[in-house]
């Protein structure tokens, strides 16, 4: 298959299984629970599940996978990293949102706060967002910071992005887990009643879209284009030879592709091909 088919067959699957995962959310907390609400009682506990899922999970996933939809890459970099930056922030206000209403419902039935690994593990990666949140802005948003600043900060960047999302995902399960057991007395959750067999499903479900999120995120084939050339210079040595055989190459920018119609010019070819490298931006 060829591989933009690949790429938007990943970007498709895993758009289904966040949506999907969002309509299983809300199944479960409309028909099986209390439905939702804000009045302090297990409805406006419901928001917490809710709005982590829609929120921390499926927006946060949606953010790492902007700069990877071949549609926007002949768009400029500021435009897909305010889209990057803006789900980013929308995921950080919907799960404080979802921290409020656990914290809330816990106070007014007198349960006590933080008692618990997931919600340890919980606060810890949202503690994380936000502090990525603000290295992000002033890193990559803030013009004045120097591009050799971006550049050396960029792997962290991406390996704690990577990091967090995946935590979010563990730190979900075992909250779904939880609430299952507590939830679940007659019939208990091992004795699988439907709504236990439904929710493990949407569990399932979470794992396959984190799975999906992280290999689009993680191809370096996959990459924009000026962020790809860059990758393969870099990788392999700097020849255009090598570059022919980067697999979205008919996806890259006329000027590349200009190049590459040139490659009998070897030497011009290399210099251009390393000037457009040197202007990826950050
Ligand atoms: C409680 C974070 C997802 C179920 C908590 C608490 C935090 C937290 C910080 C402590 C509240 C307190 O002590 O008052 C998170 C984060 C999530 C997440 C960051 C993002 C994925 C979920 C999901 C469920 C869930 C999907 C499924 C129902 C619970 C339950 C509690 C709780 C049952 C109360 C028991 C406890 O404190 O462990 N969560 N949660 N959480 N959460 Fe989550
Ligand atoms: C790339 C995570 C906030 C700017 C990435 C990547 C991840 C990530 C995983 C790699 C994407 C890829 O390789 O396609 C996060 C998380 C954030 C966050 C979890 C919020 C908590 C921000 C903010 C900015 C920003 C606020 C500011 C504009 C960038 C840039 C890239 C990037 C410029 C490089 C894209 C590329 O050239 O491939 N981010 N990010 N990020 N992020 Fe963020």
């Amino acid at each position: 298959m060829e591989e933009w088919k690949k790429l938007l067959l990943a970007l498709g699957s895993a758009a289904a299984a966040g949506l999907v995962s969002i309509v299983l959310v809300l199944r479960w907390v409309l028909s099986f629970r209390e439905g939702l609400g804000w009045d302090g009682g297990p409805a406006e506990f419901n928001w917490h599940p809710v709005l982590t899922v829609v929120g921390f999970i499926f927006l946060q996933g949606m953010a790492l996978v902007v700069y990877r939809l071949p549609w926007t890459w002949g768009r400029s970099k500021l435009v897909m990293k305010l889209i990057h930056a803006g789900l980013n922030l929308l995921a950080f206000a919907l799960v404080v949102v979802a921290l409020v209403a656990v914290f809330d419902f816990h106070n007014s039935a007198n349960i006590p706060n933080m008692y618990s690994l997931h919600s340890w593990l919980g606060l810890a990666a949202v503690l994380l967002y936000g502090l990525q949140l603000v290295l992000g802005i002033g890193m990559f948003l803030v013009p004045v910071t120097p591009v050799s600043w971006r550049a050396a900060f960029m792997p962290l960047h991406v390996y704690s992005g990577l990091f967090i999302f995946c935590s979010v995902i563990a730190v979900a399960l075992m909250g779904i887990t939880e609430k299952l057991i507590f939830g679940l007395s007659n019939p208990k959750y091992k004795d699988s009643p439907p709504e236990a067999v439904f929710v493990n499903v949407l569990g399932v479900i979470l794992v396959l879209f984190g799975a999906l999120i992280l290999w689009i995120v993680t191809r370096p084939s996959w990459k924009r284009p000026s962020d790809q050339l860059s990758h393969i210079l870099h990788t392999r040595g700097g020849g255009e030879d090598s570059i022919t055989a980067g697999p979205v190459l008919s996806q890259l920018s006329e000027e590349s592709e200009d190049i590459r119609r040139r490659s009998n010019r070897k030497k011009t070819c290399r210099c251009k091909l390393k000037e457009l490298c040197n202007r990826k931006t950050y």
